[in-house]
């Protein structure tokens, strides 16, 4: 490097200020030429960094608040796109990817998600009405008569929760029935399918279960002739086959036990409220979660098969090899 102040080069004493004999530079020449060069460098960049700075207040996607949540561009690009579901905590529940057909309403019917969003329906309603049910005879049919006639509200918070009942029973029903048409209950589905199958009768005892809480004449008689079925429980049931072998009594068998009793009463009222609020919500949340889990892990929703035009058929096929071939 050239020594302003020597041009010639020699060493100017025993300051180190200029190079040295074998050409290095001395510890106050770099200070200084440091010195000048940050100078330099708050004249040119700070300015230039305070307007940027500026510039990105004016667009909310460059501040830093923004880019420390949302770490990519936005470009509407395939890789932007598939970064954007997959760096988002809620999004990345989702494929990045998906079979444009086998999403179509025209398929699916929709239904699988219809009764899961029923579900959340009658998770919150089923809370809010928490507030106000107490399970106990006494109390469990006047609460719904307030709630029917007193609190602001009510009426329309118990009729949603009884319609999303009525409606996620029907759904589910559909949402079977459309997986079977599309025969998606096939390799490699057939476990997802029996996840189902416990999906469809926790539903049902959801509705069963919740069929007693108004504790009126309808939910009583329904309750007692549905557990008077389980008196012929095989084995467990007292009048079931091989149940009295095994010394099966109406007092402890399998309705008994249902029912914590041998009526239906304030121990069966009892244990439906809690089978229904907790018992059974939890175990059906467990086993949806693995249900969605499962479909991605299947490949997707299955989807209708793939048309090929007559055209096309000889044609070599692009794109990656689909499994098995
Ligand atoms: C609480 C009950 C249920 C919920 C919330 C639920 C939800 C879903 C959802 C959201 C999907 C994605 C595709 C679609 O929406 O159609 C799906 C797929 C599937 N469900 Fe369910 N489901 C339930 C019960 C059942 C039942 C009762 C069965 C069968 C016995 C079943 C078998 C399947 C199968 C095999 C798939 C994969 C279908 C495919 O890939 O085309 N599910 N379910």
């Amino acid at each position: 490097m050239a020594d302003e102040n020597n041009p010639n080069g020699s060493n100017g004493g025993s300051s180190g200020s200029s190079p040295g004999k074998n050409g290095k530079v001395g510890l106050v020449e770099r200070v200084t030429t440091g010195v000048k060069d940050d100078i330099q460098a708050l004249k040119t960049d700070i300015p230039a960094k305070a307007k940027e700075q500026i510039e990105g207040l004016k667009d909310p996607t460059k501040t830093q608040v923004y880019t420390s949540i949302f770490r990519h561009k936005h470009d509407d690009t395939p890789r932007n796109r598939a970064l954007g579901v997959l760096s988002n905590v809620f999004l990345h529940l989702h494929p990045a990817k998906i079979n444009r057909d086998a999403v179509r309403y025209s398929y699916t019917w929709g239904m699988g998600g219809i009764t899961f969003y029923l579900f959340i329906i009658l998770t919150y309603t089923g809370v809010l009405l928490m507030f106000y049910y107490h399970p106990s005879k006494v109390q469990a049919f006047r609460d719904v008569l307030y709630l029917e006639h007193d609190v602001p509200f009510g009426k329309i918070l118990r009729n949603m929760h009884r319609w999303a009942a009525h409606l996620m029973v029907i759904a589910v029903w559909l949402h079977m029935f459309r997986v079977f048409l599309t025969g998606s209950y096939k390799k490699p589905r057939e476990f997802n399918w029996n996840i189902g199958v416990l999906l469809l009768v926790f539903t049902l005892l959801l509705s069963f279960t919740g069929y007693l809480l108004p504790d009126d004449q309808l939910g009583f008689w329904a309750v007692t002739v549905g557990t008077n079925m389980a008196r012929a429980t095989p084995l467990l049931g007292h009048e079931g086959p091989f149940g009295s072998m095994l010394g099966m009594t109406p007092y402890n068998d399998v309705r008994f036990g249902l029912l914590g009793g041998s009526i239906v009463d304030a121990n069966a009222l009892l244990r439906s409220y809690i089978w229904h609020c907790i018992g059974i919500p939890i175990v059906a949340s467990v086993l949806m979660i693995v249900h969605f889990w499962r479909v991605r892990k299947d490949g997707g929703i299955s989807g209708p098969a793939p048309v090929m035009l007559e055209a096309e058929a000889d044609k070599p096929r692009r794109g990656p090899k689909a499994a098995g071939e």
